[in-house]
């Protein structure tokens, strides 16, 4: 018998603002989809105290014990001609509300590429929400008129392998780092009109 997941164990409602969005899964949590906010900086850091010393590593590619103020503040600063950010936070106040995943991109000064890194905690992992967020991220590029959306990946990360390859993310080596693997998506006049595959 398959045990493959269903495809789309979550709902999704519009909430009126860009990127805005409710989601309930399956299992009745609730959290918001949104832009990064300036002031997520705190929340940030009491997020990064929940990950696992494994998802630190496959995400930032090095161990990090804590986000520093500095950092945490600097991660949610986003300069909106060059970078996108979306979090899935607990619909609770400020104070209380823990940032679940966060997917990112980052355009590179005076090119049309974009590197884009994504995290969801584990408590919420497996229910979609990697594809859902880093198929936003696509989006934005597509927006963006980029020509290339890319991540850095140890190749080891079977997880984060198979999430870029469902979503049509091609592979290439890395030129400068031996246990990296670049996934990559070209975006050209045929790929810009192709729909993102569904979530
Ligand atoms: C990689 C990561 C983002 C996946 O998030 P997720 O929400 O669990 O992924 P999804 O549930 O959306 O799964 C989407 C696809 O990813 C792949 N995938 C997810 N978990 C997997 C696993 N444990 N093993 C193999 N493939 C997996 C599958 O192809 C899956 O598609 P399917 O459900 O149609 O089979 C998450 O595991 C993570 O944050 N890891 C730590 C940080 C990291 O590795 N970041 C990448 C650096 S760029």
């Amino acid at each position: 018998m398959s045990t493959r997941r269903r495809r789309q164990p979550f709902t999704r409602l519009y909430l009126g603002k860009p990127w805005c969005e409710a989601i309930e899964l399956d299992s009745g949590r609730r959290l918001i989809a949104r832009p990064m906010r300036s002031s997520d900086g705190p929340t940030l850091r009491r997020s990064f105290a929940k990950l696992t010393a494994e998802e630190i590593r496959m995400r930032f590619m090095h161990p990090i014990k804590e986000l520093t103020p500095d950092y945490a503040d600097k991660l949610a600063r986003i300069d909106p001609d060059r970078e996108f950010a979306l979090v899935l936070v607990e619909n609770l106040p400020p104070e209380k509300a823990l940032i679940g995943a966060v997917a990112r991109a980052a355009i590179e000064k005076n090119t049309r590429r974009a590197e884009f890194a994504i995290i969801v905690g584990s408590e919420i992992a497996g229910f979609g929400l990697g594809r859902y967020l880093l198929s936003r991220v696509i989006e934005w590029a597509r927006k963006k008129r980029l020509e290339e959306l890319y991540g850095r990946v140890l190749n080891n990360n079977h997880p984060m392998l198979g999430l870029a390859q469902r979503l049509g993310f091609k592979r290439r080596l890395s030129a400068e780092e031996d246990e990296v693997v670049e996934v990559f998506m070209p975006f050209n006049r045929r790929t810009e009109s192709a729909p993102v595959p569904p979530e």
